[in-house]
């Protein structure tokens, strides 16, 4: 549904995105995460036709974004991060608004309009002014607006920052609907959370490029693979010490009071051998578990910031390890 390849885009000199890649099937929903200036919304803005992109290629659905712009905002509903200031504009007026944007006239949209307000919970606020609605309300006047005309690709830049956990309980119910109708979606955050819960697959974005991306579980698989191991032993920790350096995977020994931890490049093969290795050297094994990941820790990891939606006890989500953490 959207195919993202070397993609660049420079603010004078500043590369904003630097040879971008990602691909979105139909009906997914991809979640997309990176710190504060890493370039979400700028790909969101080139992938509906509302940026210029210097050099790269973005088709959603096969239409090329980068050159034709009147067919991709057909094909592109769009959230921004910024809802516009409406004076005197009643929620009703809103949406015929931007229905003639997209040329429908009043009277034929008007079923669908009531039908999208009905779909974000607005159905009661039909008459109320914009402008007096709380954000989460706007929040979700925005996506009703962006479906307007159908569009097959839903893009949502930061629909859940601002929001009360409430409100974004029922932003992610609407979302969750959008995706079992089959729209294909498009959404940042910094909330990784949510996104894990919510999201088919997600990316994560750091200066400009794709760090990873897949689902949940192979993103957190993927973090495993380079997660310490660690190791306790009831025989001489000096002799098992050497024992382990002597492995050519292993690249960080250090020591806590009563563990071993294992820096190891490697999965589960690498893995065992490195515990039947030491078993046949007679080191004497009582603990032997390489940490888990979580996403948390994850985005921490991959961008080297600070998540700012992470609450401590959800960073420490990963249950036992996180006590043998020193
Ligand atoms: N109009 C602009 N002119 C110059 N630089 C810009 C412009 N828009 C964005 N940038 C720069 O491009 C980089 C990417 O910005 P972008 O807004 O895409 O990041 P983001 O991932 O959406 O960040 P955030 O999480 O803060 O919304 C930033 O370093 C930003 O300063
Ligand atoms: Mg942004």
């Amino acid at each position: 549904m959207l195919t993202i390849n070397h993609l660049y885009k420079r603010y004078n000199k500043f590369l904003a995105l630097n040879d971008l890649n990602l691909h979105i099937d139909r009906g997914e929903i991809f979640g997309f995460i990176g710190p504060n200036g890493a370039g979400k919304t700028t790909t969101m803005r080139i992938v509906c036709g509302l940026l210029r992109a210097n050099s790269g290629e973005v088709y959603v659905d096969g239409i090329d974004a980068l050159n034709d712009s009147a067919a991709i905002k057909r094909k592109v509903g769009y959230v921004p991060d910024f809802f516009g200031v409406y004076d005197n504009l009643k929620v009703m007026e809103y949406m015929n608004f931007f229905a003639s944007m997209y040329g429908f006239n009043s009277k034929e949209i008007n079923e669908t309009i009531l039908g999208l307000l009905e779909l974000v919970n607005l159905s009661d606020k039909k008459d109320d002014y914009v402008d007096g609605l709380s954000r989460g309300m706007k929040q979700r006047l925005c996506v009703a607006r962006a479906l307007i005309h159908d569009p097959e690709l839903l893009v949502l830049d930061e629909p859940a920052s601002g929001l009360d956990p409430r409100a974004r309980f029922e932003l992610k119910e609407i979302l969750k609907n959008l995706g079992d109708m089959g729209k294909t979606i498009l959404i940042s955050s910094h909330i990784l959370p949510e996104l894990g819960e919510m999201c088919t697959s997600i990316g994560i974005m750091e200066k400009g490029q794709l760090v990873a991306s897949g689902n949940v579980e192979e993103i957190a698989e993927l973090k495993r693979a380079n997660s310490p191991v660690h190791i306790k032993v009831i025989s001489d920790r000096n002799e098992a010490i050497t024992a382990i350096k002597e492995f050519p995977l292993v690249t960080k020994v250090s020591e806590t009071d009563d563990e071993i931890i294992v820096d190891l490049n490697g999965e589960d093969e690498e893995l065992f051998a490195l515990l039947s290795g030491l078993i046949s050297r007679n080191v004497k094994i009582v603990g032997f578990e390489r940490e888990q990941a979580n996403l948390e820790t994850l985005f921490l990891d991959l961008t080297g910031q600070e998540d700012e939606g992470a609450s401590s006890d959800e960073a420490n989500e990963g249950g036992a390890q996180s006590e043998q953490e020193v």
